[in-house]
């Protein structure tokens, strides 16, 4: 049985293809209705780090200034077994295994829609990883927010990322992924500063506290992994990715995986939360939390598709049907979706009226 995850992945695709990135000002689009994460925080908060330990490769693109100027829309599926690739959905049947040439190709495909200018664009990026190793889970890398351009770039570029990252996660189904540095004074984290304009009452943001490791001497996150500093719905999680000495020592994902497990589960102050910190914990959280999301959306989706699918159709019957160009390819993808969706609604009915099982 194909899960919700990867459904709303395809729906996320074919919106992608039908050149529907959301609406800011009109009434909710097919893209704005489908639940997503996220991630969200100032540059250098650790998002790029948090993303790649989820996923347990690195295979973002690095280097200072703002290196995210399109939305990366990152799709993981978990397969049985066999060889972990990477599809872009902008080249499709290319698989690649070289996780080097992810990296390069996320870079080259925002500098061709932004034309090197360092300009930033909303149009996303969807990149797709197939893996054993991964747990089946969406998520939305965003451009950092930032206080200062840098060289090349316009003095707006400050305020079109936060409006862009506002655009995103201002809609109710948008799960806030928020990333603080621990080492930095929680009420200056641009995440929680952003997140809470958007969702006060903290239902759809999840906390992420980095850098637990740099913290001074004699200080620590308890409060904070407590729920005590900043109050949200959802539990804090810490974690401690890999440092630059690391990153410049390629200290592998799986490694610095095994060496955060130990790290809370040895400092004292931090044993009894140890259960539920880590990106490992953090990646299955978000995945179970996601399908609850997806399930609890399903008939006001369903209404959405058919809703596509009469637009799709009314704009065909305007152009007179020619069913064999790009139009005539769209309608079918939408279609085929609209198929998969019906039945699999009716395999989660009965997950529907029983409720969830617990996650947190
Ligand atoms: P981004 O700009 O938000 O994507 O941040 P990055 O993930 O690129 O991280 C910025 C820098 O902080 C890199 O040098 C990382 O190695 C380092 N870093 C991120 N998280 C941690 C952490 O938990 N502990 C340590 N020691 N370094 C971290
Ligand atoms: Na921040
Ligand atoms: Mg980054």
């Amino acid at each position: 049985m194909e899960n919700l995850i990867s459904l709303v992945n395809k729906l996320q695709r074919a919106c992608t293809a039908l050149g529907d990135h959301g609406d800011q000002s009109a009434l909710p689009t097919l893209w704005d209705s489908l639940p997503s994460i996220a991630v969200v925080g100032g540059q250098s908060s650790g998002k790029s780090s948090v993303l790649e330990s989820i996923v347990g490769k690195d295979f973002l693109p690095r280097g200072s200034g703002i290196v995210t100027r399109r939305p990366l829309v990152l799709q993981l599926h978990k397969v049985d077994e066999g060889r972990e690739y990477a599809e872009f959905l902008h080249l499709p049947r290319k698989r690649f295994t070289d996780f080097a040439a992810v990296r390069k190709e996320i870079s080259d495909e925002t500098d061709r829609e932004t034309g090197r200018s360092k300009q930033i664009s909303s149009v996303p990026i969807h990149l797709s990883i197939y893996s054993p190793n991964v747990v089946n889970l969406t998520m939305i890398d965003l451009p950092g927010l930032t206080k200062v351009a840098v060289e090349g770039q316009p003095d707006s570029i400050v305020q079109d990322i936060e409006n862009m990252v506002r655009s995103f996660i201002e809609k109710p189904n948008c799960i806030i992924l928020a990333i603080s540095p621990a080492n930095q004074d929680l009420a200056t984290s641009d995440a929680i500063k952003i997140s809470r304009e958007v969702d006060p009452k903290g239902e759809r943001t999840f906390g992420v506290l980095t850098k637990i490791d740099l913290m001074d001497k004699g200080t620590n996150a308890v409060d904070i992994l407590e729920g005590k500093s900043y109050k949200l719905q959802f539990p804090w999680i810490g974690v401690v990715n890999r440092s630059q000495a690391d990153i410049n020592k390629s200290v592998d994902m799986i490694a610095a995986r095994r060496r955060e497990r130990e790290y809370f589960a040895n400092t004292p102050e931090y044993r009894h939360l140890a259960h539920r910190m880590g990106s490992e914990h953090l990646g299955k959280m978000l995945s179970k939390h996601l399908e609850t999301v997806i399930k609890s959306r399903i008939p006001g989706l369903q209404s959405l598709i058919n809703k596509t699918i009469i637009e799709l159709e009314t704009e065909l019957s305007r152009l007179g049907k020619p069913i064999a160009t790009d139009a005539g390819g769209k309608q079918h993808m939408v279609m085929e979706i609209s198929r998969d969706f019906d039945q699999i609604f009716k395999e989660h009915l009965d997950g529907i009226r029983s409720g969830g099982e617990k996650i947190y």
